[in-house]
């Protein structure tokens, strides 16, 4: 089913995968949300809880909150690099795209999900959540094969943000979404096109025992 041609361009879909920022001004088709969707469903979760709440963000008046809440959140950030060469480069950076994005979607963990009767969170309770970063990933690639761009904006306090979306208890944010078309494609991380962070050599990172 999956032949070299197609590693190769899954390979190309991974390399040209990039967190978008710069959105162009074009809507995304409804069928493209859902089935964007429908793709990240088919993400892996511990016990097969399918803990992922998406939360589609409707309402103009709740995203201009988000993009202040994290603007003041990014502003506070700033502060901690008061002093140093980083504090003008990290003021440059653009950290969100919440203004621009057609799309906004925040994915919450419901951390007591009914499905999966709780197989395998007895230890590791914390894989609820990192199933929901798995259907992130997995909403991230089907957006990228269609030319459709996401940003993930994690520069926020969650319980503000829980809040402002009033939704239950026991749901934690994992992740806010900014969708839609990128202004332009690249290979390289805008991080390391601004010279904040490169990637480095993976060699570095694996180890054995
Ligand atoms: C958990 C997580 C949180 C992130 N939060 C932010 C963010 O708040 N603002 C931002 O501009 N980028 C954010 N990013 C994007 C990273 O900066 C980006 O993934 C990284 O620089 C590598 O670039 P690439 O995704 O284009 O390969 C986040 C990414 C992840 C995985």
């Amino acid at each position: 089913m999956f032949d070299a041609d197609f590693a190769e361009r899954f390979n190309a879909l991974l390399r040209w995968r990039r967190d978008v920022r710069h959105f162009a001004p074009r809507a995304v088709a409804e069928a493209d949300m859902t089935a964007l969707l429908d793709c990240a469903a088919l993400a892996p979760s511990v016990g097969n809880a399918q803990p992922w709440r998406f939360v589609r963000l409707r309402s103009p008046a709740i995203g201009d909150a988000l993009a202040a809440h994290v603007d003041e959140q990014s502003a506070r950030a700033a502060q901690g690099y008061a002093g140093q060469t980083r504090h003008e480069h990290y003021l440059s950076l653009k950290l969100h795209g919440l203004r621009e994005a057609p799309e906004l979607m925040a994915v919450f963990c419901d951390d007591r999900p009914e499905a999966g009767h709780g197989l395998g969170i007895a230890t590791m309770p914390e894989t609820l959540r990192y199933s929901c970063v798995l259907a992130i990933h997995t909403l991230w690639l089907a957006a990228r094969l269609r030319g459709i761009g996401l940003g993930w904006v994690s520069i926020l306090d969650p319980e503000a943000v829980h809040a402002m979306l009033d939704v239950p208890a026991h749901w934690s944010l994992i992740a806010l979404l900014c969708i839609g078309y990128p202004a332009q494609e690249s290979n390289m991380p805008e991080l390391e096109q601004r010279g904040w962070q490169a990637r480095e050599p993976l060699a570095d990172r694996v180890f054995e025992r």
